[in-house]
């Protein structure tokens, strides 16, 4: 059942390509049109809605904090990202214009749960991101697109990871269409980038070797921190998370900016830093200022893991690591740049010994808040 594989985290890691094929099957029409017929929330109400909040736990709290980015960007309605297990004790304003997205791949976590039973409760429609046909977080939600990343074993999330990004981009996309903005004729072209990426994904996985070899040598460390911007921010979060669930190390992620207000006291001798640098297309500004963190660190004796898009040539003199990932649109960089981080941390759980697939402490879906 693990299809020839050591661990079923690594099948489901190799199995990414298809499962990103497979959320974006058949939801676009021959017009460019999205079609997504499992929401169940009006047009009008659509039209309506003047914030949209997202609540998550864990992995599929980084792949909100990712979705927000595109939300924003090509909706222009206001976007929250919320811990499920904050979210309703807060008292957070809700009203039938919010338009709530919960996010789950068993469909079963509590804290979601409880955070979109609140929601509703103050009126707000609910859209459920979730892997799991029939779980609970859809079945009491508005609507639901599910991912169809197909079951997912290993505790540790990957696959569904990378089809709750696709999701969101869709969501976002969706709602771009509906409420007409200036970004709903651009709909087929980022289909096409999206369907590009799953090609790209695959590219990454062929390329992997020297990740694996530079997660085993570093086996005997204790820390690793993660340093990201824009949505390398969140993806720095992710990495961090499946080092910690995996190889039972402190790892930390920071948006790279922060660096300077606290965590760059951390940086000493050969401590292991991965930074997820931006394209330097389009949004030049962010690559330029990573590049001078990454200096910044290296001159206080960091041992830089840089995963840069191919081409980037100017990261290549700060980097004692180099991993190379396509070039991609930078909205949708997340799906390629979170790959290196998946296999770096099997491998590195595998190096200390560790069961890959059942963390201790951990189970795959916590039914309890
Ligand atoms: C991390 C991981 C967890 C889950 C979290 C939410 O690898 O698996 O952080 O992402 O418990 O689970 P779901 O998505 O099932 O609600």
């Amino acid at each position: 059942e693990k299809g020839g594989y050591d661990y079923f985290m690594l099948k489901e890691i190799a199995e990414q390509p298809k499962a990103v094929a497979d959320t974006l099957l058949g939801r676009v029409d021959a017009a460019g049109s999205l079609t997504l017929d499992e929401v169940r929330i009006s047009t009008s109400e659509l039209r309506e809605m003047d914030k949209v909040v997202i609540v998550a736990c864990g992995t599929a709290f980084h792949a909100g904090l990712i979705a927000k980015y595109a939300i924003e960007h090509w909706t222009r309605i206001p976007c929250e990202v919320e811990l499920a297990s904050e979210f309703r004790y807060r008292d957070p304003i809700l009203d039938p214009r919010t338009l709530v997205i919960a996010i789950s791949q068993s469909g079963e976590t509590m804290d979601t749960l409880m955070a979109l039973r609140h929601a509703r409760e103050q009126g707000s429609k609910v859209l459920a991101i979730c892997n799991t046909n029939g779980s609970t977080i859809p079945r009491e939600s508005d609507a639901v697109l599910y991912t169809h990343a197909g079951p997912e074993v290993a505790v540790a999330s990957t696959k569904a990871f990378l089809t709750q990004l696709v999701a969101c981009y869709l969501v976002a996309l969706y709602l771009a269409q509906v409420r007409g903005t200036k970004w709903a004729d651009e709909i087929q072209a980022v289909v096409r980038e999206l369907s590009r990426s799953s090609q790209d994904v695959d590219r990454v996985l062929d390329t992997m070797e020297p990740v694996r070899e530079l997660a085993r040598s570093l086996a005997g460390k204790r820390t690793v921190l993660f340093l990201g911007r824009h949505v390398g921010y969140p993806v720095a979060l992710e990495g961090a998370l499946k080092l910690k669930e995996l190889a039972y190390m402190h790892a930390e992620g920071f948006a790279a900016g922060e660096l300077k207000h606290g965590p760059i006291a951390l940086i000493e001798e050969d401590l292991p830093v991965v930074v997820v640098v931006p394209s330097p297309r389009g949004r030049s500004v962010l690559h330029d200022k990573i590049v001078s963190n990454i200096q910044e660190i290296r001159a206080r004796g960091a041992r830089t893991i840089v995963i840069a898009e191919e081409g980037d040539e100017a990261v290549a003199p700060y980097a004692d690591h180099l991993i190379r990932i396509p070039a991609t649109p930078t909205l949708l960089q997340p799906l390629v740049a979170t790959v290196p981080l998946q296999v770096f941390a099997c491998e590195l759980a595998t190096a200390r010994g560790n069961e890959v697939d059942q963390p201790r402490n951990l189970a795959k879906s916590v039914t309890v808040e």
